[in-house]
């Protein structure tokens, strides 16, 4: 039995634990010994490293990608995608969906995997798409959760629609931590008995069960596991990856990864490590084992920010009361998985439905495009009382979300002019819009010294 590794040092373990500010000065020179590390991939790109490099580093994250590429020929990158959301947390046309795709490609992407925070196929349509037809390898994430609704055969059904979609793999990604070594079994179990791909499994260490996962749904016959160089690894971020090859090794599955090679890039990140934890970047809470998501079923970013809402509103004394209030907003709402944007969407309504001493009685914006099924479809019913109570006469949209939407690229390129230098410029704007103003006058100022530094050279 072969088991693959997916190592992601230089997106979800820096997502996770350092809030993505790692800059590619720190991570570039040991890409050429990662390229010989024998990873089945290195996911490098998307989740928030996009908006993180414009945002804070004052990187075009497409020149990151680039360099990545040339640096790591060997490996396949790996990126993720939100679906019709891309990197953000709205729904973009079509154009945009597929053009963002195609360039991604182009500068490098090999593994794009792609998921919905409802599950909502239709969501993922145009992104698998497209994929598809730039010739990269589409992954078909699921979001995992738990729920009345959520079983394993709705899972497997929905596994074997994206397998219908053409995706070549199958994630079950556990955004939270909170699959149990027995959920990762029987739900590997249930996915293969209906579809003939490769299972991946993402989780994180947050409370204390990914290692146990792993071993269980390797069990039943995963063939990825996503994991995190030692130094980069545990807390929020995911399980070893010296670690497993140990254990696993030892017990007879063949992997591919070198161990004198992992050791080099572990080595490597030490020293940013400890910078981090000196300079405070890395906060040590992030590194323990919060078991909280197992008894609320609220992941642990969630119930962080519950407590710091609640905390600003003077009301901490209200948690108990809001952590028994927030799965029954969840019930009402049918269910949706506790991942962005869902999980600030339940978590303010539940604080507010306890601090207003009363159901409902004031919803948010975000909660009203929910119900009126602008995220898309949600995975249960919607309590149809509340439906009527927010909406009133109004109809809900049947529609996939994204068909209301007018193309946007060509428009945005020929408003943006000469301040895009590429179509990879256009769609940074169109992703983040103040965000990539503010980077591209950054890089103005910057050529503009370069010049002026060269023609007081030859002066
Ligand atoms: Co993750």
């Amino acid at each position: 039995m072969k088991v693959h590794f997916t190592e992601t040092v230089l997106r979800d373990a820096n997502q996770s634990l350092i809030a993505t500010r790692m800059p590619m000065s720190v991570f570039e020179p040991i890409l050429e010994t990662m390229d010989k590390a024998g990873y089945y991939s290195v996911e490098c790109w998307g989740g928030a490293t996009f908006d993180s490099c414009l945002r804070y580093l004052s990187e075009d994250p497409w020149e990151r990608l680039r360099r990545i590429k040339e640096k790591m020929p060997n490996t396949k990158l790996q990126m993720l995608l939100r679906g019709q959301n891309l990197l953000g947390y709205k729904h973009y046309p079509d154009d945009v969906v597929r053009r963002f795709v195609q360039r991604s490609v182009a500068n490098g992407i090999d593994i794009i995997r792609i998921f919905d925070a409802l599950n909502d196929t239709r969501n993922l349509k145009v992104a698998i798409e497209e994929t598809i037809k730039c010739g990269a390898h589409a992954s078909g994430a699921i979001s995992y959760t738990t729920s009345p609704v959520h079983t394993l055969e709705k899972f497997a059904a929905l596994a074997k629609e994206m397998a219908e979609m053409g995706v070549k793999s199958i994630c079950i990604k556990d955004m939270a931590g909170v699959m149990s070594p027995k959920e990762a079994y029987d739900l590997v179990s249930a996915i293969k008995d209906k579809v003939n791909l490769p299972v991946v499994l993402h989780t994180h260490c947050t409370t204390g069960l990914a290692f146990m996962t792993y071993l269980k749904g390797i069990e039943a016959g995963a063939d990825v596991i996503d994991t995190a160089t030692s130094v980069f690894s545990g807390g929020t971020s995911q399980p070893a990856t010296e670690t497993l090859y140990y254990a696993l090794s030892q017990m007879g599955y063949e992997i591919d990864l070198k161990p004198e090679v992992l050791k080099q890039v572990n080595d490597h990140f030490k020293p940013f490590f400890n910078e981090a934890i000196a300079s405070g970047l890395l906060d040590p809470t992030v590194m323990g084992t919060a078991t909280e998501a197992l008894d609320y079923k609220i992941p642990g970013g969630m119930l962080s920010n519950l407590i710091s809402q609640l905390k600003a509103q003077n009301a901490i004394d209200r948690l108990p009361e809001v952590l028994e209030e927030t799965p029954r907003v969840r019930e009402d709402l049918g269910y949706p998985p506790l991942v962005t944007p869902m999980s600030q969407i339940v978590g303010v309504q539940a604080a507010t439905n306890v601090l207003l001493g009363e159901r409902y009685k004031s919803v948010g914006k975000e909660l009203k495009a929910y119900v009126r099924g602008e995220y898309g479809r949600a995975p249960g019913e919607i309590d149809p009382e509340l439906v009527k109570k927010i909406l009133g006469d109004e109809k809900p949209i049947d529609c996939r979300p994204a068909d209301l939407l007018e193309p946007e690229f060509e428009k945005t390129k020929k408003m943006l002019g000469e301040r895009a230098t590429s179509d990879e410029d256009v769609l940074s704007y169109i992703a983040f819009p103040q965000v990539a103003e503010k980077f591209f006058t950054e890089r103005e100022k910057r050529m503009e010294n370069i010049v002026k530094y060269t023609i007081e050279a030859i002066e």
